[in-house]
C-alpha cells in the first residue's frame, strides 16, 4: 500500500548490506522507502521489522517506489557493482524528476562513477557516489561513507550520512562507545564527508579496500611466520594477536583475526577452526583495481599489488600442492628465542603497514591530479577511523599526520612515522631475512621492506637500467652533471656476435 506521508529516502536492493542500511536509517529517524526486485523479500523485511522509528515503506514495484519519495527525490542503489546499478539506473531515470538524487552505494569502478554522474547530469539528475564500509555489521550500525559527485547533492544528503555514519572521538579517534554494543551513538565525529567530485568517493573506497588486501595479507603473514618459524598453534597465536590489539597495532583486523584463531572447529571441536578451512582466497575485484591504477599512473604501490597476488597464487591450490612435492626449500629452522621473534614479527607487521598505507595515500594524492579532485587527506583519514574495515588506532596518527603537514609528500616522511621505522626496521629486516633463509613467504612484509629501501636510495640502480635501454633502443638518458630534462644518446658500438665459421 502506498505511503501517505512521502519518504525521506529510498532503497533499492534489499540483499543484507541494503536491509542493514535501510534499518540504520530508518532507527535514525528517517523514514525510508525501500524495493526489491522479488517482492516477496521486500514483504518479509517489512513484516520483520515492524518497529523502526522512522518507518519502513515497502514498495512492490519502482513507479511506487519512486512516487512514494519526498521531492527532490533521494534513491540509494545497493546492488552488486556494475551491470546490475546499470540496470537499476535505468529503470529508475525515466520515473524520476529534475534534481533527484541516485546515490550508489556499491562498490563501484571509479571510472563507472565518473561516466553515470556524466550521464545523469546530461539527464538533468544529480548522482552520488558513495564509498559504504564496514560489512553486515558497518551497514546497520555505523559505517564508514566515502561520499563523491555534486555538492549540492551532498549537502541535502549530509543529515542522513552523519546520522547513520560510525562515530569516533575526534580527540583520541576511538569509537564513540553505545549504550549497547554497538547501537546507539550520540556525539562524536561522524566518520563521513563530503570527499569530492563524480568517482572522487568511490576513488577513495577503492583504496580503502586496496589498503584492506594488504593489512590482510600482512596479517596473514605474521600467522604464517609465527606458524611456520616457532610452531605455535592457532590459540595461542589468537592470545599474541589479543595483545597486539592492545598496542599499537589495535585495530579491527586485528580484533577478529584473534577471534578467528581461536575459534574452535563446530565439526571437530578438537580442531582450531583456522586449521580446516581451505588455503585458498577469493576476491571481488577492488584490490586488483587499486594496484592496476597505480600500474597505469606509475604510482609505487607494491606491497598492495602483493597482496593481490598472495590471493591469486593462493587460488593455485591443485598446482601447489603438486609443485610442493618437487620444489625443495631451504630446510633451515629457527632456534632463537620465540618472544624476540614474536615481537619482531609485530615490529615487521607495523612498518609493512605504514608502507602500504603511503602507498595508498600516494596514489589518491596522484589519482585527484589525474582526475581534478581536491582531496583532503588529513579528512580520509579520519573518515576511516572509525566503521569502516581499516579502523584502526593508527588512523589516528595518519589524521595527525597531515594535520602537521597537509602536503605531506610521504607517510614515512611524517616524524612519527619515521621514528616508528628508525627504531623497529632491524628487527623488520630480521623477520624478512628469516622468512627467506627459512623459506616461509612473506610477500608484503618483503615488498613494503623493498619499497622503504627503494623510496629511501638518493641513487637507485636505473642508471644502468637506462644505459641498457639506450643501447638496445636509443631510448636516450639523462646526465647527472647536465641539468634535468636534456637527453642523449651514445653511439654503442656493434654487440659483439658469435663469428660464424667460414
Ligand atoms: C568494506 C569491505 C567490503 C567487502 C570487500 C571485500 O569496506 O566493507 O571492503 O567492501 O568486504 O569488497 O572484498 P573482496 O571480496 O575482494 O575481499
Amino acid at each position: 500500500m502506498m505511503a501517505k506521508t512521502p519518504s525521506d529516502i529510498g532503497l533499492v536492493g534489499l540483499a543484507v548490506m541494503g536491509q542493514n542500511l535501510a534499518l540504520n536509517i530508518a532507527d535514525h529517524g528517517f523514514r525510508i522507502s525501500v524495493y526489491n526486485r522479488t517482492v516477496e523479500k521486500t514483504d518479509r523485511f517489512i513484516a520483520e521489522n515492524p518497529q523502526t522509528p522512522g518507518g519502513l515503506v515497502g514498495t512492490k514495484s519502482l513507479a511506487d517506489f519512486v512516487a512514494s519519495l519526498a521531492k527532490p527525490r533521494k534513491m540509494i542503489i545497493l546492488v552488486p557493482a556494475g551491470k546490475a546499478t546499470d540496470a537499476v539506473i535505468d529503470g529508475l531515470v525515466p520515473l524520476l524528476d529534475p534534481n533527484d538524487i541516485i546515490i550508489d552505494g556499491g562498490n563501484a569502478l571509479w571510472t563507472d562513477t565518473i561516466r553515470r554522474e556524466k550521464e545523469l547530469r546530461g539527464k538533468g539528475l544529480r548522482f552520488i557516489g558513495s564509498g559504504v564500509s564496514g560489512g553486515e555489521e558497518g551497514a546497520r550500525f555505523g559505517p564508514s561513507l566515502m561520499p563523491g559527485g555534486e555538492f549540492g547533492a551532498w549537502q541535502e544528503l549530509k543529515p542522513i550520512w552523519e546520522a547513520i555514519a560510525a562515530k569516533v572521538d575526534d580527540k583520541t579517534g576511538r569509537p564513540i562507545p553505545g549504550a549497547k554494543p554497538g547501537w546507539p551513538v550520540s556525539g562524536g565525529v561522524p566518520c563521513t564527508a563530503y570527499i569530492g567530485e563524480n568517482g572522487a568517493g568511490h576513488y577513495v573506497k577503492m583504496i580503502h579496500n586496496g589498503i584492506e588486501y594488504g593489512d590482510m595479507q600482512m596479517i596473514c603473514e605474521a600467522y604464517a611466520l609465527m606458524s611456520g618459524l616457532l610452531g605455535l598453534k592457532a590459540a595461542e597465536m589468537g592470545g599474541i594477536f589479543s595483545e597486539w590489539n592492545q598496542g599499537s597495532l589495535d585495530s579491527f583486523l586485528i580484533e577478529i583475526t584473534a577471534d578467528i584463531l581461536k575459534q574452535r572447529d563446530p565439526n571437530n571441536k578438537r580442531k582450531a577452526f583456522v586449521d580446516v578451512v581451505l588455503d585458498t582466497a577469493g576476491q571481488k575485484g577492488t584490490g586488483k583495481w587499486t594496484s592496476t591504477n597505480a600500474l597505469d599512473m606509475g604510482v609505487p604501490a607494491p606491497t598492495i599489488a602483493e597482496a593481490v597476488f598472495a590471493r591469486c597464487i593462493s587460488a593455485l591450490k591443485d598446482e601447489r600442492v603438486a609443485a610442493a612435492k618437487i620444489l625443495k626449500g631451504p630446510g633451515k629452522k629457527y632456534r632463537g628465542s620465540k618472544q624476540a621473534l614474536v615481537q619482531a614479527i609485530h615490529d615487521a607487521l607495523y612498518c609493512s603497514k605504514i608502507c602500504s598505507y603511503a602507498q595508498g595515500f600516494q596514489l589518491m594524492r596522484t589519482a585527484q591530479q589525474e582526475y581534478g579532485w581536491k582531496l583532503n587527506f588529513g579528512e580520509i583519514a579520519q573518515i576511516f577511523r572509525g566503521g569502516c574495515i581499516i579502523r584502526a588506532a593508527f588512523l589516528q596518527k595518519i589524521t595527525e599526520a597531515y594535520a602537521r603537514n597537509p602536503q605531506l609528500a610521504n607517510l614515512l616522511l611524517d616524524p612519527f612515522f619515521n621514528r616508528i621505522v628508525k627504531q623497529a626496521q632491524e628487527n623488520w629486516r630480521k623477520v624478512v631475512s628469516l622468512a627467506a633463509e627459512c623459506g616461509v613467504p612473506a610477500p608484503t612484509f618483503s615488498s613494503a621492506l623493498s619499497y622503504y629501501d627503494s623510496y629511501r636510495s638518493a641513487r637507485l640502480p636505473a642508471n644502468l637500467l637506462q644505459a641498457q635501454r639506450d643501447y638496445f633502443g636509443a631510448h636516450t638518458y639523462e646526465r647527472t652533471d647536465q641539468p634535468r630534462g636534456k637527453f642523449f644518446h651514445l653511439d654503442w658500438p656493434e654487440p659483439t656476435r658469435p663469428q660464424l665459421e667460414a
